[in-house]
C-alpha cells in the first residue's frame, strides 16, 4: 500500500488513471484509435464475452481484457479511472458520446415499462424533453416535483418508484437542492430497496460539489462543458458509489453503442490534467464580475450561489465548496432588453453551452429552454429577461468591461 495515497483529487486528476510501464514509459496517454483487441486463446475469447454478458459473474479482481472498442477501449478506460478519482465517493465511473447519452442510457438501464421517475424541476431541457416526450413513449412516467413536495410525491409513487432524477445547481437559474434531505425523503420512503438517486453535476462538479459524499448514488456529467473544457469536444460521463450499477448502464452503453471513440476519450482525459485550475479561475472570475455588476441599474437580479439568500444560501454553504462560473442576470425591460445586451456583446460570444475556457452568453428562453412548457418556464423563473453566462478563463477586467457596456447598451 502506498502511503502518499489517496491523493487529492487536483492532484490525482493529473496523474492517476494512466500506467506509463503499458506504453513505453510515455509520460502521458498516447491515443489507442483500435477497434477491436486481440485474445490469447480461442477459450479466453470464449470466456471474456460470457463475462461481457453478464452470464457469468467475473471472479475478484478478474479483469475481461478487451475485446471490441463498442464495448470498451483503452482511452475510456483511462478517462474513466482518472474521472473516478476526481470524484469523491466515486468507485467507478463511465464514457459517453454526450451527455444525453450518458443520461438517456442511465435511465433506459433503470426504467422499466409502468414504473416512474420522480425529477425536480427545473432540468436541462434535452432532459426534460427525454423525460417528457420519451419516456412515456416506453409506459414510464416522469412525474416533476417542487421544492416542497417530496414527501407527497414519494408516498404516492413510492411502489413504482424506479429512478429519482436531480439536477443543481439548475440550469439556466442556479436553483439549488438540498441534497441530504431529498436522501433522506427517498431513503425513509422506500426502506426495503435503494432507489437510486441521480444528480447532474454538470455546472459544480467534481471540483466544488460532490454529492456522492450527500446521499447520492449516481452523478452524470455532460463533458462537453467543465470536464472537456475547450468546447471541442461533445462527451458525457457518469461516476457513482456503486460498482455495480455501472457495469449495468455500461452493458446497455454497449448494446445502444453510446460509448465515445478513442479520440475524444483521449481529449478528455487530457483536459483532466486542467480541470482545477480552469474551474478555480472560472469561477473567481465570476464572483468579481457579480461583485462589480450586480448594482448596474438594468440588472433586477443575480442568479449566482454567493447571492442566494435563506434556505438556497443554506444549500450552497452545506454543499458546495466555490459558487462556480454560471451566471444568470434578470434584466429590467424583459426580451429586448435581453436581446439589446446580448447583440452589444464583443468580447463574449452569443452561444449556447458552457463550462469552456471562453466566456459565453445566452437567452435561455429562447435557445436551451425554449422547448419547455410555459408551466416549468414560470416554476423554473427562465423569464424572458434572463441572459445566461459561462464564464472563462480570460483577464476580468476585459471580461467586465464587456458586460458593462452591453449592460448599458440594454439600458435603450
Ligand atoms: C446541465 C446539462 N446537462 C446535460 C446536458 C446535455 O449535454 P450534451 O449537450 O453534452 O449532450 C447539458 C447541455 O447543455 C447541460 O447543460
Amino acid at each position: 500500500m502506498d502511503p502518499l495515497r489517496p491523493f487529492h483529487p487536483e492532484t490525482s486528476s493529473v496523474s492517476e488513471g494512466f500506467d506509463p510501464r503499458l506504453s513505453v514509459m510515455a509520460v502521458r496517454p498516447p491515443i489507442f484509435p483500435v477497434s477491436t483487441f486481440a485474445f490469447a486463446s480461442a477459450e479466453q475469447a470464449a470466456h471474456s464475452f460470457e463475462i461481457a454478458l453478464g452470464k457469468l459473474p467475473a471472479l475478484p479482481g478478474e479483469d475481461v481484457g478487451l475485446i471490441y472498442a463498442r464495448l470498451n477501449h483503452p482511452n475510456a478506460e483511462m478517462f474513466e479511472a482518472a474521472l473516478c478519482t476526481a470524484e469523491q465517493g466515486a468507485v467507478a465511473a463511465a464514457v459517453f458520446t454526450s451527455g444525453m447519452s450518458a443520461i438517456t442510457t442511465l435511465l433506459l438501464t433503470l426504467a422499466r415499462p409502468g414504473s416512474v421517475v420522480l425529477y425536480q424541476r427545473p432540468v436541462y431541457g434535452g432532459t426534460d424533453h427525454f423525460l417528457r416526450h420519451i419516456l412515456p413513449e416506453w409506459n414510464v412516467e416522469a412525474v416533476p416535483v417542487v421544492d416542497g413536495g417530496w414527501q407527497q410525491a414519494l408516498e404516492r409513487h413510492r411502489e413504482r418508484l424506479a429512478v429519482v432524477y436531480l439536477e443543481t445547481p439548475a440550469n439556466p437559474t442556479l436553483h439549488m437542492i438540498d441534497l441530504r434531505a431529498v436522501a433522506a425523503h427517498v431513503r425513509g420512503a422506500v426502506p426495503d430497496r435503494r432507489v437510486p438517486i441521480v444528480v447532474d453535476n454538470t455546472f459544480l462538479g467534481p471540483v466544488f460539489q460532490s454529492p456522492l459524499l450527500h446521499g447520492v448514488d449516481v452523478c452524470v456529467y455532460s463533458a462537453t462543458k467543465f470536464l472537456g473544457g475547450h468546447s471541442d469536444v461533445l462527451a458525457g460521463a457518469m461516476t457513482s458509489r456503486d460498482a455495480e450499477l455501472v457495469t449495468r448502464v455500461k452493458q446497455t452503453r454497449a448494446f445502444l453503442g453510446t460509448i465515445s471513440e478513442p479520440f475524444t476519450a483521449w481529449m478528455l482525459q487530457r483536459s483532466m490534467a486542467t480541470l482545477w485550475l480552469r474551474m478555480v479561475k472560472q469561477s473567481k472570475n465570476a464572483r468579481r464580475l457579480v461583485e462589480a455588476l450586480k448594482a448596474h441599474p438594468v440588472v433586477e437580479r443575480v442568479h449566482y450561489p454567493t447571492e442566494s439568500e435563506g434556505e438556497q444560501a443554506r444549500i450552497f454553504h452545506q454543499q458546495c465548496t466555490a459558487p462556480g462560473s454560471m451566471v444568470s442576470l434578470e434584466l429590467r425591460g424583459g426580451r429586448p432588453a435581453a436581446f439589446r445586451c446580448l447583440n452589444a456583446l464583443k468580447l463574449f460570444k452569443l452561444a449556447v453551452s458552457l463550462g469552456g475556457v471562453e466566456s459565453l452568453a445566452c437567452h435561455p428562453r429562447t435557445t436551451t429552454a425554449s422547448e419547455m412548457s410555459e408551466e416549468d418556464l414560470r416554476v423554473g423563473g427562465v423569464t424572458e429577461g434572463l441572459v445566461r453566462l459561462s464564464i472563462g478563463v480570460e483577464y476580468w477586467r476585459d471580461l467586465c468591461a464587456d458586460l458593462r457596456q452591453a449592460l448599458d447598451a440594454a439600458l435603450g
